[in-house]
Formats: structure tokens, sequence, C-alpha cells
């Protein structure tokens, strides 16, 4: 490791840290200098097992190397292409690629940086199309309580955290949320999908009488979410979303940023619950995380309805600089072989009653009032402290860090989504540092 990577800075006031408590950090910094497989190496020399794949990211694990040398070797060779009005050979297979593993009619992709942007990008796309197909009184876009999109303001105003809203103005106008579907008193130490809560999806029925169904553009969904602390959907209650929405000419929007490359075992989280949307949006896992990049795959006919006027204009005023950029392409490309030969998109499918027989037996430890889990993501939710909501679970973290292990907390919800290489014996590792941490925690 080189003595750059490895120095320790002396001032670390410049960094404005994202969604972080900085002034925490820069009390007692948490530094990681390297990584390697399911391991990152913090700056004192630790092995620190990475139980949340970095953010949600690194599927296939870390510093994997057909990844690294794709992006070595792209970078001396081509290392920008203006992404308007040009192109370069690998961003069309990578196209073609993910096409080819996409949920069936997904048949175009459109790049962007991140999944924010893939946020954006999927909603304008909507409120584009029925306006090119003359129905442009579609304008409204429905989210969901506790979703999470991302931090653009498309993206949160159809979410539903209210720390990420609350401090920014009005957001966009003529959004609406459905409920959230999070039953605990129903639904508490469930094993995969919950029983109940598919009545749910009705409430879009109810948003559609309220609003007219000819004034709604499109519904945004995580299939599970995330961020908000691993909400997985009732028995039925995506497909049900999907019948309403085509029964009033709505478009389905999955914002699979977290759960597309194999996160619960399938390629995308529409194979895994047999409900194909009509936009997905992804990022994260599309590189394995190492270089920004993000895609929403759209339907022939929403891809079509633009392909009209003279040949010569602009279908869609829409697009990044770095769209499409060619190491970022690379990035891809090396990341979808390196799933393809070791078998990990279908993977977490081999883990996911290991896992779930592990996550569970977590049961009965100290301040824990819930386990859910589905394919390789798993959430503990602990009893907040009276009047200090999160404190719990940030504790957790700090200690689990402390004994070498990367947990991830939202609220008091820890949120666990190893890399997809872990083996058994370390998802036993992992869980029993979670354990043992519940032990010391207030
Ligand atoms: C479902 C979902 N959408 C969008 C995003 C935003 O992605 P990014 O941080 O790459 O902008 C995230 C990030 O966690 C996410 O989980």
């Amino acid at each position: 490791m080189s003595n750059r990577l490895k120095a320790m800075p002396n001032d670390l006031s410049a960094f404005w840290m994202p969604f972080t408590a900085n002034r925490q950090f820069k009390q007692a910094p948490r530094m990681l200098v390297a990584s390697k497989d399911m391991h990152y190496t913090t700056s004192d020399g630790r092995k620190v097992m990475d139980g949340t794949a970095g953010l949600w990211c690194v599927n296939a694990g870390h510093c994997r190397p057909k990844i690294t040398e794709a992006i070595r070797e792209q970078a001396g060779e081509l290392d920008y292409a203006p992404a308007f009005q040009m192109g370069h050979p690998i961003v069309f297979e990578l196209a073609n690629r993910l096409v080819d593993i996409a949920p069936a009619g997904m048949d175009h992709v459109f790049f962007t940086n991140s999944g924010s942007e893939s946020v954006e990008t999927a909603l304008k796309i909507a409120l584009a199309y029925h306006r090119a197909r003359g129905e442009g009184s579609r304008t409204r876009l429905i989210g969901r309580e506790r979703g999470y999109h991302g931090v653009n303001f498309g993206g949160i105003s159809v979410g539903g955290i209210v720390s990420n809203r609350k401090m920014f103005g009005t957001l966009l106008g003529g959004v609406d949320h459905l409920p959230h579907t999070h039953l605990p008193a129903k639904n508490a130490f469930t094993k995969g999908e919950p029983e109940y809560g598919a009545e749910l999806a009705d409430e879009l029925e109810r948003i559609v009488t309220l609003h007219d169904a000819s004034t709604i553009a499109a519904v945004i969904v995580e299939p599970v979410a995330g961020s908000t602390g691993v909400l997985i959907p009732p028995k039925g209650y995506l497909k049900k979303l999907r019948d309403i929405c085509t029964k009033h000419g709505i478009l389905l929007i999955f914002d699979e940023v977290i759960t597309g490359f194999g996160r619960l075992g399938t390629p995308f989280a529409a194979d895994y619950f047999g409900v194909v949307p009509d936009l997905i949006t992804t990022a994260k896992g599309i590189t394995n995380g190492v270089v920004p990049m993000g895609a929403v795959f759209a339907k022939k006919e929403i891809h079509d309805a633009f392909m009209n006027g003279p040949e010569h204009m602009i279908e869609l005023f829409h697009g990044y600089t770095y769209s499409g950029n060619p190491i970022a392409c690379a990035a891809a490309l090396g990341t979808l072989d390196t799933y393809k030969e070791e078998g990990l998109l279908t993977r977490g499918a081999e883990l996911a009653p290991h896992w779930e027989e592990a996550l569970h037996s977590l049961k009965g430890e100290p301040h824990v009032i819930d386990i859910r889990n589905i394919g390789l993501v798993g959430a503990i939710e602990l009893e907040p402290i009276a009047g200090q909501p999160t404190k719990r679970a940030f504790s957790a973290f700090i200690k689990a860090f402390e004994r070498g292990a990367l947990i991830r907390t939202t609220g008091d919800i820890i949120a666990l989504s190893p890399p997809l290489i872990i083996t058994k014996g370390q998802i036993d590792e992992l869980i029993d540092h979670v354990r043992e941490v519940l032990r010391m925690i207030d």
C-alpha cells in the first residue's frame, strides 16, 4: 500500500461529510485504508468484516481483480468520450449486457451516475412519456412513506423519510404518498415476506379516486425498502400495486438501487416477486460500487414513445456529462463478468436459508423487538432508549466497528447486507459479532 494511502491527515475540518455526525466522527475518526474480499483494513491496522457491502453496493466483495484490471486498462485506452451526440463501443456493449440480465421487456438503458440521478431520470421519463403520448395532464407522482429515493429534489419529494425532507422547503408539488407497509404488531419476527398487509396497496385506489387517474403519471416504490430499515413487502402487495397501476394507465417504477444485482438471490427484485414494473432504477451494484454509475431500465413501449419527430432532433432533453463514462462502463463490464463467473446474482438464494436461521437466532437477545430478512438482507430492530431515539443502535454500530464488524444502522434498526461472496462461516461470525454487541450495549 502506498504511503499516501496510509498517511493519516492531521486536519479533518475541511471535509463536510455526507450523512455523518461530523463532530462525533472527527473526535474519534473511523478510517478505512484498504479492502479485500470480505474485509476492510482500518488505519490502525485492524481487519473489519464488511457486513454491509460498503453501502449496499460492493456485492462481489472488495478489490476484485477483473474489475480493477478493467478500470486500469480503460483508463489508459479511452479515458473520456462526450456523452452527447457521440458514442464509444463499450457503452453499447454494456447496455446490451444489462438488458440480457434484466427482467423480460426491459429493453433499454439510460445511464446516470448514482441512485439519486437514476430516480430523477425515471421520474422525468415518466412525465415526458405521458406528455409524448398526448396525456400531458398526468403530472402527479406517488411515492410511499418511509421510502428512500436518494437526495435530489424529486427523490426527496416522493421519498418518505421525514429528516430527509423537513429542512428543504416545499419540495415538488403534486406528490402524494402511499402508507408504508411496516406492521410490527402483526408481522414481527416474520421470516421472509410477511403475511399481513397486502391490502395496504388498495390505498392507491383511494389516491386515484381523490386525484383522478388522468392526473397521475407514476408510482415509485422500493420493492424492499432498504435505507429506512429493511421493510419487506407483505405477500401479494407488489402484485396488487402492479394491477392497480395497469388498470389506471399509471407507470410503476421499482427503485432497485439496493435490490438490483443479486441482493435478494435473483438478478432483480422484479424477478424475485414476479412483478415487472415499467421502469427500474439502479446504481450501486452495477459497478460493484467501485466507480459511480447508475442506470434506468425502460420498457420498449416507453422508449419507443419518444422515437418520433424529425430524426435530427434530440428525443429526450436529459442526460449527464458522465452518462456512460468509459471507465464506469469498464468497471460495470468487469463487475458483470465477476457476477457471472461466480454465480453471484443467484448466490443469495443459496445462502438465504442459512442467513435467515443465523439472523433469527438473535431473537431473545437484549433490546431486540423485531428481526426480518429476505435474500441476503436482514434487519434487527432494537427498542429505542426512552427519549433518545437512534442512540442505542448508534452505540451498537460503534461497538461492532471496534470489535471488527461493519454494520449499518438507521434509526434504531441494524441493517445487514454483506457482499454476496460471504461464506456460511462468515455469516455466523458476523451474527456472533452482533450478538456480543447487543449484550454489551445499554
Ligand atoms: C432505493 C434507493 N434509491 C436511491 C438511492 C440513492 O442512491 P445514491 O446514494 O447513489 O444517490 C439509494 C441509496 O441508498 C437507495 O437505497
